[in-house]
Formats: C-alpha cells, sequence, structure tokens
C-alpha cells in the first residue's frame, strides 16, 4: 500500500519592516501551527520587498530581522525548509518562463496593480503608471514562481492575498494546457485564516495595527520602548472608579490576545466594575508582553548579529531549497524546448 505523502505548505513573507505582534497573531502563529499537519516550507521574499524599499541597508536588516524572528518564535529548521529567496536562482529562471505564459491582461487587473493606478488618478496625476516598476507589475508572476517551484499544495496566507494564489493556480493552469503533455506543474490552493486570526489585532492608535498606520508594536523592541508603546496605546477618558467596556479598548484586545484566558475573565470583570483605570490595564498588559518577549528579545538579538548561525541556516535551506526546485526548472525548460541537451 502506498504510504501517502504530507501535503507540502508553502508561505513567503515580505521583509518590508520590523515584524510586529499583529504579525505575529496574524500570520506567524497560524503558519507555525500548520507546520504539524504539512511538510512546510518558508522563505524570505526579500525580491518582493525590492519592489518598494529603496534603502540597501533597510532591506538587509529587515530580511535578517524577520528570519531571526521565524526562528526565535519557533520555527524549527531542521523539520522546514527555510531559505531566503534570493539564494534560489532557480526561481528567477523560471520566472521569465512563465512571464512568457502569462497574460498581460492577467497582470493589468491585480489589486495592487490597479489600487496603484487609481491612486493617480485619484491624485490627478496625468499618466496612470507614473511611479510604477515593473517589478511591481510583475509581482503575481515572481509569486506564483515561488510556489509553482516547489510542488506546493497549500499557500496560508492572509486573504489580502487570495488573488496572487488564484493567479498562481491560473498561470499553472495555463502552462499545463500548452505543455502539460511533457511536463505538468501542481495547482495550489490558498488556505485562509478564520476565527481570532482572522480579525485584525489593534495598533497604538485603534486602528488595524499595520506598518502603513505607523501604529505597530515591534516583536523585539527594546524594553523601554515596549514599555512606552503600550503607555501610549489610546483610551477613552473614562475616570478609574467607573465601570468600562473592554470591548472598546485596543489594549484590552491585545491583552485578550497574549494573556492567558483565565486572567482575561478576571481582568474584565474588573474592569467592567469599575475601580481599575485604563492605565493599570496597560501596565498588566506590559508585564504579559515583556515577560514572553524579554527572553526572546536576547534570542533574537544574538540571530540578527552578523556571522551569527542564522547565516549556516539560512545556507543549509537554500541548499534544500534548490533540490526541489531544480527538478521542476528542468521538467520545465525541456517542456518548453529550452533545455541543456
Ligand atoms: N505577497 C506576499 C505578501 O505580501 C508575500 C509572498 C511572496 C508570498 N511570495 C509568496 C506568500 C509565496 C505566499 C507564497 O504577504
Amino acid at each position: 500500500m502506498a504510504v501517502e505523502q504530507p501535503k507540502v505548505s508553502l508561505t513567503g513573507i515580505k521583509p518590508t519592516g520590523e515584524p510586529h505582534l499583529g504579525n505575529y497573531i496574524g500570520a506567524i502563529r497560524p503558519s507555525l501551527e500548520l507546520t504539524e499537519t504539512y511538510e512546510s516550507i518558508y522563505f524570505i521574499a526579500d525580491y518582493h520587498a525590492l519592489t518598494s524599499i529603496r534603502d540597501g541597508a533597510e532591506l538587509a536588516r529587515y530580511t535578517r530581522s524577520v528570519a531571526a524572528t521565524w526562528i526565535t518564535l519557533g520555527l524549527d529548521p531542521a523539520k522546514t525548509i527555510f531559505y531566503r529567496q534570493s539564494d534560489v536562482p532557480e526561481i528567477f529562471e523560471l520566472s521569465w518562463v512563465l512571464s512568457c505564459v502569462t497574460a498581460k491582461g492577467l497582470m493589468n487587473r491585480a489589486h495592487a496593480y490597479k489600487a496603484a493606478r487609481d491612486r493617480n488618478a485619484e491624485s490627478g496625476t496625468k499618466d496612470l503608471d507614473a511611479g510604477i516598476n515593473m517589478g511591481l507589475f510583475n509581482y503575481p508572476v515572481l509569486m506564483a514562481v515561488d510556489i509553482l517551484i516547489m510542488n506546493t499544495d497549500v499557500v496560508p496566507v492572509g486573504l489580502d492575498q487570495s488573488q496572487h494564489v488564484e493567479y498562481s493556480a491560473d498561470i499553472a493552469g495555463t502552462f499545463n494546457h500548452l505543455y502539460g503533455k511533457d511536463f505538468s506543474l501542481k495547482v495550489p490552493a490558498g488556505i485562509y485564516p478564520d476565527g481570532v486570526s482572522a480579525k485584525a489585532l489593534p495598533g497604538t492608535d485603534g486602528r488595524k495595527m499595520s506598518k502603513s498606520y505607523r501604529n505597530t508594536i515591534p516583536l523585539f523592541a527594546p524594553e523601554k520602548q515596549l514599555r512606552k508603546l503600550v503607555r501610549g496605546i489610546v483610551s477613552d477618558s473614562t475616570p478609574v472608579e467607573e465601570p468600562k467596556d473592554p470591548d472598546t479598548s485596543a489594549a484590552f484586545a491585545l491583552y485578550e490576545n497574549f494573556a492567558p484566558p483565565e486572567a482575561v475573565k478576571e481582568m474584565r470583570a474588573r474592569l467592567e466594575a469599575g475601580g481599575t483605570g485604563w492605565g493599570e490595564l496597560k501596565n498588566t498588559l506590559f508585564e504579559t508582553l515583556n515577560t514572553w518577549l524579554a527572553p526572546l528579545r536576547e534570542r533574537h538579538d544574538e540571530l540578527v548579529a552578523p556571522g551569527s548561525e542564522l547565516d549556516a541556516i539560512l545556507a543549509d535551506g537554500a541548499e534544500r531549497a534548490r533540490d526541489r526546485a531544480r527538478p521542476v526548472l528542468a521538467g520545465v525548460r525541456r517542456a518548453v524546448g529550452i533545455s541543456a541537451g
């Protein structure tokens, strides 16, 4: 009897900022949970970040910090394949081939590209493509390659990425239609968050925590900065002694995500009864976060430092990723008529 292989799950992380609490709840934790059920592949999509980051030192720093963050938070490089996209040249070779089977019209309809054009239209810019680079336009093809070159079954991502995953399936379908008698690509499916992780975590201003709102709480900020950020979370001016509605509070929403259920229940009751101020809630939230993060912060900083074991981890991941990518690229090259012999 054939033994069933575990399915392959793959996801890419774009290094465009310091990882924050919202990334942890929305992406890192749910992705790490999937390693129980799937053969997991994770990579840092540094060439995707290049579509928007213009400062080389900054891109290098974010790439290292994001990689260190995932390892610090529990990614086991021995049980997963973990690499930097830019270390796998096969991805870029396949990227050209798949560009040649992808309809330009499909890219014209891509959400991120359309949104960039809409912004130009709204601001009255005549050339709707002003400020849009080809990397942004081609982004979905590169993402399809990331997925298809690893023979991926499922792609766990946020809902905002669903079109990209559908495009990847679409591009695989086109390739298979054209060349499928010689070689075919596996058609992937997205898996999307439900429940807690689907609910956006609020940032310090109460809106969804997001780098673009500048309201994030970085996971590995120094203790002093963490305290300052937590103390600065918006709250209303209900006096200490009055009853409060915890569900209107960003600090409470954060507390709910990071404190044990019993502690959350008790805090809810105290806020509702009156006599507990938002300041006290924030102090408790800070303590909770800091108790969890302090030892991890040290580990993260160690890994980020130049010459740490992170380099060996990524080098080993790149080897394993390339071993997986090579036969797919070879099959594609043969099928399209570009081969070594
Ligand atoms: N576009 C994804 C994001 O912005 C990052 C990404 C790049 C990705 N390649 C991928 C995600 C492949 C899943 C699979 O979050």
